[in-house]
């Protein structure tokens, strides 16, 4: 059939009704849950949730993603991303530079971090590990939250020394909302008088129970400029990462996110994305957002030009049309003509919602969008 009820478009996308209802009315096509919906809408209610369409026949979309778990056929591990995240000055970008062996934080305006790097990195035995580093500072609120719902692991970074701080506490709230899986990680150990028991102790108050308190959540002692701990760190990551059993279709169009994105005054919009399924290639017509554009080159972590990005690879985007937001959803699609439909439409939601007046911000962004 070429029309379909929203109730059941709903349920193929395992996505709430009221939510389906909510977006329509945004679209301008205002409808009941028994109302009857045709093709061309049904598919931009899908690209809005995050679905790719493969057109099977002419009326027949097919769903490849339910509920954040992709049902395809052709599943592959993929690497676990990971966040770093904690209070200002604990030490995030030191420890990532330490599980990277580079000097991140001595190029960095000041010592803070002023954006989310991503990066991966390749342990002793062969894994990758994808890692995104998050901002302390207060004003990076939905920074953060950004980071809790594109990743698989949190890692919580706590100076021993300072304690738990604001935006730990924050950390630890946006983590458990996005229901992911935490990792403690008490650092600056190689500071005299060190003392990692009253970290664990005070994350009670918190409802952050680690192993040795009775609870389930991995803690691990470190320091980022001594560089102890982090092997620990590494296995306990790889630990959590096979319970979770990663997985992703790498031979579908790709889907992902933008972890930032910015104007370059020569090379002109750049977005840094992560791939979540499929694969990013050159020569890829996507919608980012309400931009659109086809991918001119790639270029990963390490500045290298590549030609292709598997599921959980963070790579930067040449060959945007204008300056996508962090967070937005990036969907490959099949011409340049639906390209550029979709991200008019929605840059018309995103008008309708300034005009509604409702915060341009990530949060919101995300319980639309996805
Ligand atoms: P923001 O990005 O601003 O939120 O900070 P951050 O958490 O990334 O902290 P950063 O890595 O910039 O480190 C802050 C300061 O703590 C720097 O002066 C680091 O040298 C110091 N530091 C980080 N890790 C350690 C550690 O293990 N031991 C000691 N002694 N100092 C550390
Ligand atoms: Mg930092």
């Amino acid at each position: 059939p070429d029309r379909i009820t929203v109730s059941e478009l709903a349920n193929r996308m395992a996505e709430r009704t009221s939510n389906v209802v909510r977006l329509l009315a945004r679209l301008g096509v205002p409808s009941a849950a028994v109302d009857e919906i045709d093709q061309d809408t049904a598919e931009l209610v899908l690209t809005e949730f995050g679905h790719n369409i493969v057109r099977v026949s002419d009326s027949d979309v097919e769903i490849g993603m339910v509920g954040g778990v992709d049902v395809d056929d052709h599943l592959a591990e993929r690497p676990p991303v990971v966040t770093i995240m904690g209070h200002v000055d604990h030490g995030k970008t030191s420890l990532l530079d330490a599980l990277r062996g580079t000097n991140v934080v001595k190029g960095e305006a000041g010592g803070i971090t002023q954006h989310i790097g991503a990066y991966q990195i390749l342990t002793k035995d062969k894994h990758k590990i994808t890692f995104l580093d998050t901002p302390g500072h207060e004003a990076f609120t939905a920074m953060r939250a950004r980071g809790a719902s594109v990743t698989d692991i949190v890692v919580l970074v706590v100076a021993w020394d300072d304690g738990i701080m604001p935006q730990t506490i924050e950390a630890i709230q946006h983590t458990k909302a996005a229901g992911v899986p935490m990792i403690v990680a008490i650092n600056k150990m190689d500071k005299a008088g060190a003392n990692a028991e009253k970290i664990r102790q005070a994350l009670l108050q918190y409802d952050v129970q680690v192993e040795s308190m009775g609870g389930e959540v991995q803690d691990v002692e470190v320091s980022a400029t001594a560089k102890t701990g982090l092997d620990q760190l590494i296995d306990k990551i790889m630990l959590q990462s096979e319970i979770l059993e990663l997985k992703a279709n790498p031979d579908r169009p790709a889907e992902g996110n933008v972890i930032e994105a910015r104007l370059d005054k020569g090379k002109g919009p750049l977005a840094t994305v992560l791939v979540r399924r499929g694969t990013l290639k050159t020569g890829d017509i996507f919608v980012m957002g309400s931009e659109w554009g086809k991918v001119r080159a790639m270029v990963d972590d390490k500045g290298a030009s590549v030609k292709s990005a598997l599921p959980s690879t963070p790579v930067e985007v040449l060959g945007l049309t204008g300056v996508p937001s962090a967070g937005d959803p990036v969907t490959v699609v099949e011409s340049e003509a639906r390209a550029r439909e979709v991200a008019e439409y929605r840059a018309g939601v995103i008008n309708a919602k300034r005009i509604e007046q409702e915060p341009a911000n990530l949060e919101t962004m995300f319980s639309v969008l996805r």
